[in-house]
């Protein structure tokens, strides 16, 4: 369904089309001043510019060749030359009646849907999950679900983390521990045991040791490298270990996600593309694209767009060992060749922004990402309330069940001081906390545009007033509340009379969830998203404040109040959902 603004673009983009001006000029916005008019086009300026005309007397002759003028209760020309809009009530009617009615409530579709892969999550096996690994999830998951809702073939991928200098030292670590197990034995072929030598609790003590012992000592950290390239050359017992580490891994992280509602179609990771490697550098090989270079063998990259030199691709180093761009670039070609992807969006903290500039330029050099968009969905870091990288109270590494359970008590305390659900049963009060903790961190997260640096304070973010997550719940909850009780009363939803003042500004705010959903898709930033519900929860209740619904005697006006509110609560859910925000059914 096309939008309003959209429609209302096309009459003046016709009427530009008719004075010989390009019909993207005739673009409709809200406007800034609602005293002057609802909607404004300002396209006449820059066109009187191309035509070194007068922009109001272009303007004069955009409006002199307007179609459809019975739609518009006042047009008039203001300023240098933009033009006010306002449309008529009954007009107003008909658009937001069809958008009660359309079970998408008015959001748009891509006009040509592609196979579109997002990599996000990306935590890696063992290490603990730092706040870098959350936001791309939280932006990533809100990316899906935004690319799904448009019509788009998602497949997102967690993309592990299973294939680094980790695992070596994890191994080596292991050893040092357990000296005498069937694993470290050259000469032992196999069958290794089903049951795996350590539990989850061991294997996250493990890499935090391992890490600091190699940092301290350089003959560890030969010694972990050492076993990396083992590994990575397939010694038998190695492989079984880290098959080991890999599943109780991923075991756990399914846990930590599932515990954060964020689902992936594919667990794939670094390590189910190594088989592909060898051949890969193989022919770029042969293909000429390998040069050698103190021992490494790298991918020399042309210079980019403004004549900036780009380092070298590291494919191969000295010692055998394959980089994090290697495993990316064969990634690359796995998800192009297997997955038939026309589109990869790499959802991952802007301090690798040089790697995937080398990685899309050594992908597109050498053929392997054929005709596939790729695109690096950058992010800055989250601060605690400290100025630095959030971190929970376990200090260090950020555990996500110490995040969740941290913001669900703050969510508790808040609901507390506001008498929020305080006579209902402790489970369900409980459960309302985990929600609006959850709802909080995501909200937060997801509200500034995502390169932003931000501070995230869960005694802030829990606060049911403000731009919070908390706020917006209990916004959604009172309409439900208000539906729910109208509904005892045998009171349901009509047709929407034509608006009045009272009405007005909540069905201005209606009219642009197409354009805060594309808005969205269309610079990959869930924050117009975040903005946009926050202004129809403050609507509503502006709306709400003038409009008691339930006492209305009138009872057409009252059906008519009744779907209005049904509306806005449908739009806001889309929303939310679209954040990974879920609703309880009441508070
Ligand atoms: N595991 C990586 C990290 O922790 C993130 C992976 C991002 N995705 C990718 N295809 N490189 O930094």
């Amino acid at each position: 369904m096309k939008s309003l603004l959209a429609t209302l673009s096309s009459i003046f983009g016709d009427a530009f089309e008719a004075n010989g001006i390009d019909r993207a000029l005739g673009e409709v916005v809200v406007s800034q001043r609602p005293e002057l008019g609802q909607f404004q086009c300002n396209g006449a300026l820059p066109a009187a510019k191309q035509t070194k005309a007068n922009p109001r007397v272009t303007a004069q002759a955009v409006l002199d060749s307007l179609g459809q003028r019975e739609i518009f209760a006042d047009l008039s020309l203001a300023g240098p030359g933009f033009i006010n809009i306002t449309l008529t009530d009954e007009y107003l009617r008909g658009w937001i009646n069809r958008i009660a009615d359309d079970p998408r409530v008015g959001s748009p579709t891509v006009p040509e849907p592609k196979n579109v892969i997002i990599d996000f999550g990306g935590p890696n096996v063992a290490k603990a999950m730092h706040v870098g690994h959350l936001r791309s999830t939280i932006i990533g998951d809100s990316l899906q679900r935004l690319f799904h809702l448009m019509g788009e073939r998602v497949t997102s991928d967690v993309h592990l983390g299973d294939w680094g200098t980790q695992m070596g030292m994890l191994i080596t670590e292991l050893k040092r521990r357990q000296p005498d197990l069937i694993y470290f034995d050259p000469e032992f072929t196999g069958p290794y045991p089903a049951e795996p030598p350590i539990t989850i609790d061991d294997l996250e003590a493990m890499y935090p040791e391992a890490s600091a012992r190699c940092k301290e000592d350089a003959v560890l950290m030969e010694e972990a490298r050492q076993a990396t390239v083992e590994l990575q050359r397939g010694r038998p017992g190695y492989f079984a270990l880290w098959r080991h580490f890999a599943n109780i891994s991923a075991t756990a992280l399914k846990r930590d996600f599932g515990s954060l509602g964020v689902n992936f179609d594919l667990w794939l990771g670094e390590s189910d593309v190594q088989p592909l490697i060898p051949e890969m550098v193989e022919r770029l090989k042969s293909q000429g694209f390998v040069e050698e270079s103190q021992g490494a063998q790298v991918i020399h990259l042309p210079p980019e767009a403004e004549g900036k030199e780009l380092q070298p691709l590291i494919l191969v180093k000295s010692d055998g060992g394959v980089m994090y761009g290697t495993t990316d670039l064969a990634t690359i070609q796995q998800r192009v060749q297997e997955f038939h992807a026309d589109q990869i969006l790499y959802v991952v903290d802007g301090r690798q922004e040089y790697h995937f500039r080398q990685l899309f330029s050594a992908a597109r050099l050498t053929g392997i990402a054929g005709a596939a968009e790729l695109e690096h969905v950058p992010f800055g870091t989250m601060n605690g309330p400290d100025g630095r990288p959030f971190k929970t109270r376990a200090g260090g590494v950020m555990k996500l069940q110490l995040l969740i359970q941290m913001a669900q008590e703050q969510a508790a305390l808040r609901m507390k001081e506001a008498d929020i659900a305080q006579d209902y049963s402790e489970e369900e009060r409980l459960e309302i906390a985990r929600l609006v903790g959850i709802a909080a961190i995501k909200y937060a997260d997801l509200m500034n545009h995502r390169t932003s640096d931000s501070v995230f304070d869960p005694e802030r973010f829990t606060r049911f007033e403000g731009r919070t997550g908390a706020y917006l719940l209990y916004a959604a909850v009172r309409i439900k509340s208000i539906l729910r009780k109208a509904e005892e009363r045998g009171f349901g939803p009509g047709p929407i009379l034509a608006p009045g003042d009272r009405e007005r500004d909540l069905l201005m705010m209606l009219f642009q969830l197409p354009e805060a959903l594309q808005g969205a898709y269309e610079r990959r930033a869930p924050n117009f998203l975040c903005e946009f519900v926050y202004n129809l929860a403050q609507s509503f209740n502006r709306f709400y404040q003038n409009c008691r619904i339930l006492p209305e005697e009138n009872v057409e006006l009252r059906a008519s109040w009744l779907a209005l509110a049904r509306l806005c609560l449908l739009e806001m859910e889309l929303v939310l959902r679209l954040l990974g925000i879920e609703v309880p059914e009441r508070m």
